[in-house]
């Protein structure tokens, strides 16, 4: 049977085509565009994401026999506010993951209501790009979209809504609402409250590997598919790539270098730490992990080449950089503010440390440093709150590049672990898929089967003494600036 996984992204939804052995058949990728109205908001039409997510999935399957397509599932990019009306109909584009425009409502949430209050709630408290301080957004300042709404959910939700008819979402993505009681994995009557909605507003959650519902007669006809055809869940597209890349069960880590970057920690217990630096989120598994989000990272890289160097010779530039834990300039790569562990939506991008003899290669390379280090700021927090790894893995655009696996490998001093395939969210949602249409027992067994590791990038003892110091260098740079950054804002 063949089972399609929608990796729906920031810039574009990936769909891959995959055999019930696990082999993946074919990947097609289709742009949207992304609107900054104002600057830090960022808002994309979820019309746009079911229009191309249909006009890719005709493509993935045109040459196969579309009687074996079984199971559809997803990665969704994760905290995206949207709202339906009464005949669910999209009422306002959705604000997304790296919005920051919610930054008033945030200090309503974490100071007045209160983080040990939220904390209790959700395991979590409010950061700008999550769901709650979005929906309050709404309130306070579009009071006429807000009453109008009839349904809110996720991004990838309403693919799932516009292929089935459910209103459904799944525990992982929900866990970024900030409106799920994690541990429990339940909606928060307290928190619906707060937000002043009800909890039949929300869709129903599902565990990311059971059905939802299977298509409608109408996009079966569309696609040419069996109405037969399951639609799972999902999950969203961090705790998606985490069983694309294996990274299930207890203990495990992945590093996702995407428009954001991430670090996610696989958990088979529930677990918060005391200053919530690290989200605790409830896992595509059936079980929780930890993770810390940086809000600009292959994005960081992306501006730097398209927009400033002007290249897209990703590569040859990176070819010029050869003296790896030498760089005298420091980027802090926070384009979008930065969450993780900052949180704080008025931090911006900064280069320091430039002299005359300073090269574009050097530019370069602070920016692929710069990501490098504030994923480090994560897994500081991870470290002190005891958690001792060994390795990672690795998927997202930026994986693609030997020379940022080889830095982070060292800035990190973790083994990082280079899977068959990087598409880690697109390849977990048509794993997820596969589990529930009963191909696998569950996801870890999935995983075990599915998921092989090719390649490991291994630290260097004298790199990783020479990279310390740097990042030592490097964390007293961003308290320095953060007075600044409310100046400039
Ligand atoms: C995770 C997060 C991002 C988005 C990217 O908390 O905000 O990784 O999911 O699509």
């Amino acid at each position: 049977m063949l089972y399609i996984g929608v990796d729906l992204g920031t810039s574009a939804v990936k769909l891959l085509l995959m055999d019930g052995e696990g082999k993946i058949r074919k990947i097609v990728s289709k742009e949207y565009p992304i609107y900054f109205p104002n600057p830090g908001w960022s808002e994309q039409k979820p019309e746009d994401w079911f229009a191309k997510t249909m006009e890719g999935i005709k493509e993935l399957i045109a040459d196969v026999d579309k009687s074996q397509v079984a199971g559809i599932s997803f990665g969704g990019q994760m905290h995206g506010l949207v709202i339906l009306d009464t005949d669910d109909e999209v009422i306002r584009p959705a604000l997304l993951w790296n919005d920051g425009r919610t930054f008033e409502e945030c200090d309503y949430l974490n100071n007045v209501i209160g983080k040990d209050k939220l904390s209790e709630y959700t395991a979590n408290i409010a950061f700008t790009g999550f769901t709650a301080p979005k929906i309050l957004w709404v309130k306070n300042k579009e009071p006429e979209n807000f009453a109008r709404i009839a349904k809110i959910m996720l991004p990838k939700d309403y693919i799932a809504y516009k292929l089935t008819g459910v209103h459904c979402t799944d525990v992982s993505d929900a866990s970024g609402m900030l409106l799920l009681d994690v541990k429990n994995r339940c909606w928060s009557k307290e928190m619906c409250e707060i937000c002043g909605i009800t909890v039949d507003m929300l869709p129903k959650l599902f565990e990311s590997y059971e059905c939802v519902g299977t298509v409608t007669d109408e996009i079966a006809s569309e696609l040419g598919i069996p109405g037969t055809v399951k639609v799972a869940a999902g999950a969203g597209d961090n705790a998606a790539a985490a069983v694309g890349t294996g990274t299930v069960g207890e203990g495990m880590c992945n590093i996702s270098l995407g428009t954001s970057g991430t670090i996610f920690i696989s958990s088979k217990n529930f677990g918060v730490d005391k200053f919530n630096a690290l989200h605790a989120f409830a896992h595509a598994d059936g079980n929780y992990h930890l993770m810390g989000c940086m809000l600009s990272a292959a994005s960081c890289n992306k501006w730097w080449m398209e927009d400033i160097v002007g290249t897209d010779q990703y590569a040859r530039e990176q070819e010029g950089i050869e003296k790896l834990g030498e760089n005298h300039v420091y980027f802090l790569p926070y384009l979008m503010g930065e969450r993780s562990p900052h949180n704080n939506p008025n931090a911006r991008g900064t280069f320091i440390g430039m002299t005359m003899d300073t090269s574009r290669a050097d530019m370069t390379q602070a920016v692929l440093e710069g990501v490098a280090f504030a994923l480090r700021d994560s897994l500081e927090v991870a470290k002190s709150l005891g958690i001792r790894l060994e390795r990672t893995k690795i998927c997202g655009g930026g994986a693609k590049s030997p020379l940022w696996k080889k830095m982070i490998a060292n800035i990190l001093n973790l083994k990082v672990d280079v899977i068959e395939s990087e598409e880690g969210p697109a390849l977990g949602g048509a794993m997820l898929a596969a589990v529930a249409c009963g191909e696998y027992e569950n996801v870890e067994a999935a995983a075990e089967k599915i998921v092989k590791i090719i390649d490991t990038v291994e630290p260097e003892q004298e790199l990783v003494e020479k990279y310390e110091a740097r990042y030592r260098q490097f964390k007293e740079i961003y308290p320095v600036c953060k007075p600044l950054f409310e100046i400039i804002k």
